[in-house]
């Protein structure tokens, strides 16, 4: 299975790809995290990266396009992959198809989940991470069972994103409308778009994409 989530910063795309990975078996290809590492490694790739992040502008394609063929050809994805903030330009999808199509592969899924901009602010700044295995957390909307205890691996070490930032967070929100929006008709003419809503919990979320790779929400259908 091969599925895009698709949907503006803060619409919940991280949480529910670490739910999918672990309930499907197969990974979670998110660029952000990937660039990420690349800029806690100290790279050149990490150190060019991070001002852009920190603008909340895009990464240039070659770049991405480049990581995420390397990533696609791994052998933890003959089985399917979970796209996490990729593709995010028209030219970023025109890539993916035709690397799909080198290898004989195809989108089962392109899901939107559809959130309100003024709610996204809030989740971004009130998001963490466990330090150590990368589990998300929320301020309000997703706390540890135990607090400062992660609840997947028992960290203690908790990190926020740089870019998370109030004024990041807009200039991010404005660049998913210019450049990725877009790719919503783009998927949806190809047929394979499906919508959620994205501002249930995040438990109502998860059943919401169990029901659409399940083939069962066909009112989500949006093509
Ligand atoms: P990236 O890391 O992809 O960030 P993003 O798209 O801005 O999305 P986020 O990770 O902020 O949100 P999310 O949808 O994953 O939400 P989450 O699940 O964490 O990209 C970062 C940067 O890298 C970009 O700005 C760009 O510079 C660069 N980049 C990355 N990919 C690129 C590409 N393809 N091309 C070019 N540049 C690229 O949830 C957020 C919070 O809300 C969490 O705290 C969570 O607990 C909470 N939450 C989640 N769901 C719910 C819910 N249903 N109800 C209540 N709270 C919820
Ligand atoms: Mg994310």
């Amino acid at each position: 299975m091969n599925l895009i989530l698709l949907g503006p910063p803060g619409a919940g795309k991280g949480t529910q790809a670490r739910r999918l990975m672990e309930a499907h078996g197969i990974p979670q290809l998110s660029t952000g995290d990937m660039l990420r590492a690349a800029v806690a490694a100290g790279t050149e790739l990490g150190k060019m990266a991070k001002e852009v992040m920190d603008r909340g502008d895009l990464v240039s394609d070659e770049i991405i396009v480049g990581m995420i063929a390397e990533r696609i050809g791994e052998p933890d994805c003959a089985n399917g992959f979970i796209l996490d903030g990729f593709p995010r330009s028209e030219a970023q999808a025109a890539a993916l198809d035709a690397m799909l199509a080198e290898s004989g592969l195809a989108l089962d899924h392109v899901i939107e989940m559809k959130a309100v901009a003024a709610a996204l602010v809030e989740r971004i700044a009130g998001r963490y991470t466990c330090a150590d295995c990368g589990a998300g957390y929320h301020d309000r909307f997703q706390t540890p069972r135990v607090e400062g205890v992660c609840d997947d691996c028992g960290g203690a070490t908790f990190e926020r994103r740089a870019d998370d930032s109030e004024a990041t967070v807009r200039s991010r929100l404005a660049v998913y409308h210019d450049q990725t929006s877009p790719l919503l008709p783009y998927y949806r003419a190809k047929g394979v778009l499906r919508e959620i809503d994205g501002m249930a919990g995040i438990d109502d979320v998860t059943a919401q994409l169990d029901a659409v790779l399940a083939g069962e929400n066909q009112a989500g259908r949006n093509d």
